[in-house]
């Protein structure tokens, strides 16, 4: 087990914590969405009251390598400063344009006690996604201890996330934690029976996700929705129009519906359109998907079968939007699913990217038990693969 934030000594000493301050911007650069701030602020202000100096380590989209003005971290400190102000804590925040060196150590100097210096975004280095040892290095030479507090990059093998972990006394901060904690709990000790709600796109990283939810994690039930479903309607001998889907899965979509028949629920019907930007929608069998169209979401009998299969959960995990929510024509599936998971009495436990920003959309982020900050973190987890940013970190 990893060490958590209490069983260091940050009393005063100078602690980098790698955050996931990864959070989207609008077109003027502006902060949209503070979830990934807020949830860090248990351990900031644990590290506040302990008097540490704090330097934060994020980073913010894919520069590759290299400085991009929109994506500089001094952005960030304004939405800091005012989640600091909200919860009553009386910290100083302040950016500093660089990474590491003079500048950044001269401002640690004069950094207060209980204060916080945001470093500027990781991956202006390019030297940070290769975990080039040397930036690691440079890193902890400007710190006592390190914490892992982004739970949402944990799946990186990148120069802050695990480099920097093995060269100074290391642990995992409270979200982290918290994140661990709960997606694991929901895997492996879940109310039964779990449930499975699985959207989004990619097969590659559906498949393994579905493999070993069916074949390890026991779910007994698999709900498709989403883009994915298109490969499956193929496996099942449907033509799916305009669609998208990918033909080098159909044979493993076929395996598995043979194989788990019993176990999967697959759409029955289907919202489609001509394209993604029309308003021109129709509710169709899925075994009468217009040439000419495309299945943009799941329809109204998908649903009430979905919600029919869910009223028996003890846990329903959700991972994946049910079509293009960020359209009002194709809501109505990720709409009803978010709403039958709000109104169930089941812990739901809701994987983060799309589909948080899903829930969020339709405001009943409030009504899940959990909802992660992790996108390609919580889908690695949900596969049953190790976490390197966990793997990395000092154990007890
Ligand atoms: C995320 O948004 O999923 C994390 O911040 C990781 O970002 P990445 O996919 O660019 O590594």
């Amino acid at each position: 087990m990893w060490k958590s934030l209490k069983d260091l000594d940050v009393s005063q000493k100078t602690v980098l914590v790698r955050v996931d301050f990864n959070v989207p911007l609008d077109d003027q650069g502006r902060v949209t969405n503070v979830k990934r701030i807020r949830e860090t602020l248990p351990t900031l202000r644990y590290l506040h009251e302990q008097g540490a100096r704090t330097l934060l380590l994020t980073h913010l989209g894919r520069p590759n390598g290299e400085v991009v003005s929109d994506l500089t971290t001094d952005r960030l400190v304004k939405p800091l400063s005012e989640l600091f102000a909200q919860e009553g804590i009386e910290a100083t925040v302040d950016s500093v344009g660089a990474l590491s060196g003079e500048e950044v150590q001269a401002r640690i100097t004069q950094l207060p006690e209980g204060g916080f210096l945001l470093l500027e975004n990781a991956r202006f280095d390019a030297r940070e996604k290769k975990n080039d040892p040397s930036l690691a290095q440079e890193w902890a030479q400007l710190a006592d201890v390190y914490v892992n507090d982004g739970f949402a990059v944990s799946h990186r093998d990148h120069a802050s996330v695990t480099g920097i972990a093995k060269l100074l006394p290391s642990a995992v901060g409270f979200s982290f934690e918290t994140e661990v904690k709960t997606l694991t709990a929901a895997i492996t000790s879940p109310r039964r029976p779990l449930h499975v709600v699985m959207g989004g796109v990619k097969m590659e990283t559906r498949i393994p996700m579905i493999e070993n939810f069916l074949e390890n994690v026991g779910a007994e039930m698999i709900l498709l929705g989403g883009a994915m479903a298109n490969t499956f309607f193929v496996a099942q001998g449907h033509a799916v129009g305009m669609s998208l889907y990918e033909q080098e899965y159909v044979s493993t979509a076929s395996t598995l519906l043979e194989r788990y028949a019993d176990r999967l629920v697959l759409p029955v019907d289907v919202v489609v359109a001509d394209a993604i930007e029309s308003d021109q929608t129709e509710v169709v069998s899925v075994d009468a998907i217009p040439s000419s169209k495309m299945v943009l979401d799941i329809g109204p009998q998908t649903l009430q079968t979905f919600a029919g299969v869910l009223s028996g959960a003890g846990t329903i995990i959700w991972n994946g939007p049910m079509g293009v929510f960020e359209r009002d024509p194709f809501l109505a599936g990720t709409k009803g699913v978010a709403e039958v998971l709000a109104g169930a009495s089941a812990d739901t436990i809701i994987g983060g990217g799309d589909t948080a920003a899903a829930v969020e959309r339709v405001t009943l982020t409030d009504k899940m038990t959990f909802v992660s900050t992790g996108g390609g973190a919580s889908l690695a987890l949900f596969e049953g693969k190790p976490l390197p940013g966990i793997e990395a970190l000092d154990e007890v």
